[in-house]
């Protein structure tokens, strides 16, 4: 199936998604915008039929992901982050080679953990490439503290399952696959879940022997996820516009510092830090639905001299509902612990409300006990090395969306 017989320049993903029926459509009611094809249209490859059965929205992954005996979903083992970037104007003919090995890995591993998960966001950096206002903005640091790189990749792609080997081969077969001005500039790889945490922390940093706990997902030693404590897929969804049935993705790299959390805390404090002063840390690792965290941080400041971090983060909430949606995964660069934090969210300001409300300053203000970092949640661990931002298109426009002739 070509999808090029018109001639038309536009709307060539749509022949080659829907096999003609919206492309006829959008021709018939004079719709098909022209002139801004790239030339290339003899040379755009033939993209296979979409396998069937996968959601239109990348993000919707819960309904297959495992869960715990309390219901809240456990997230994939392995990860991969790859990042593209551009090395001259988009084609059409490298969009149509990027879809086509999108629905060749989908047609070879069935959807959800057992098989693979993937969701492809795009920057403010590619929607200028393309000429189109961008709907999620530039990265920025988003404390007064922090200085962190600012990602400008194209694209990056998540890759997620509970099999090494898939992650391992899917990202080979997308390098094999790619053709120029799309090239793979970065690979960010982890796991997270049982056993995985204390396998990546093994001789890292500041990780001393038997830490973390051995049923631990996290490097901190602790679970996260639970499903109150999370936005649901349809609350990070966007509701309408150009770009509904999208979501945004906030990618960003957390440098732990894990000598003094471990050296210097003991696990009741360590879960105090985590979540809330008064949560020890056999309630922190009870498998609940989600845990009561008190809502005052000037309180808890005064009264303990120190704020945890998820309670913190819930001062974020609208409606009692958390903004954003984690996927993030345990990572390790040379014996460095990292944090590779992945987030959901419907706008990007709702990522940057949240990262503000982690920052406590209702808690630094009341009590002297309290600073930026000092007795503030994991503030003092955690150093931000990166920021990225993605739109994430329906999967019908999940590669190279808003490029003339294929996507606009
Ligand atoms: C080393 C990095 C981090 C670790 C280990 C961590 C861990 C946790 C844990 C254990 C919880 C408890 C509740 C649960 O999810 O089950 C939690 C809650 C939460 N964290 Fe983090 N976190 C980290 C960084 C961040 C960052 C960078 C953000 C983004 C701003 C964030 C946002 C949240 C939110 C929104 C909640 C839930 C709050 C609510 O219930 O409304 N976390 N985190």
């Amino acid at each position: 199936m070509s999808g090029e017989s018109s001639g038309q320049p536009v709307t060539r993903r749509r022949l080659l998604v829907t096999g003609g029926g919206i492309a006829l459509a959008a021709l018939a009611a004079g719709r098909l915008a022209g002139g801004a094809g790239d030339g290339d249209g003899d040379r755009v490859q033939a993209v296979r039929p979409a396998p069937p059965g996968r959601p239109d929205r990348q993000h919707v992954w819960d309904a297959v992901l495992r869960t715990d005996a309390a219901g809240n979903r456990l997230a994939p083992r392995h990860h991969r982050l790859v990042h593209l970037s551009l090395t001259g104007p988009p084609t059409v003919a490298a969009a149509a080679v990027l879809e086509d090995a999108l629905r060749a890995l989908e047609e070879r591993y069935p959807l959800g953990p057992a098989g693979l998960l993937v969701a492809v966001g795009w920057s403010a950096a590619w929607f200028a490439a393309v000429g189109r206002p961008s709907p999620v903005p530039a990265p920025t640091a988003i404390t007064a503290d922090e200085a962190p790189a600012l990602d400008a990749h194209a694209a990056c792609v998540h890759l997620a399952s509970d099999r090494e080997e898939a992650v391992a081969s899917a990202e080979r077969r997308l390098r094999g696959a790619l053709r120029p001005p799309l090239a793979v500039a970065d690979v960010r790889a982890g796991a997270v879940g049982a056993g995985f945490a204390r396998r990546i922390g093994r001789g890292a940093n500041g990780v001393p022997p038997g830490q973390p706990p051995r049923d631990s997902p996290l490097l901190m030693g602790f679970a996260s996820g639970r499903r109150r404590n999370q936005a649901g897929e349809d609350d990070v969804t966007v509701a309408d516009g150009p770009w509904a049935g999208a979501t945004t993705m906030h990618v960003s790299v957390l440098s732990l510092a894990l000598a003094t959390w471990f050296g210097s805390l003991d696990d009741d404090q360590r879960a105090a830090r985590m979540f809330a002063p008064g949560i020890d840390a056999r309630r922190a690792r009870a498998t609940t639905a989600g845990l009561e965290l008190p809502g005052d941080l000037a309180r808890t400041a005064r009264r303990h001299g120190l704020v945890g971090h998820a309670q913190a983060a819930a001062t974020a909430r609208v409606g009692g509902r958390p903004r954003i949606l984690r996927r993030d995964f345990n990572g390790r660069d040379s014996d460095q612990p990292l944090v590779h934090f992945v987030s959901l969210q419907r706008t990007v300001e709702d990522f940057a409300a949240t990262r503000r409300a982690m920052a406590a300053t209702a808690a630094v203000d009341a009590d002297r006990r309290v600073g930026a970092h000092v007795n503030n949640g994991i503030n003092e661990w955690i150093t931000t090395r990166s920021r990225a931002n993605y739109l994430v298109p329906v999967r019908s426009r999940r590669s190279c969306p808003g490029l003339a002739g294929w996507d606009a």
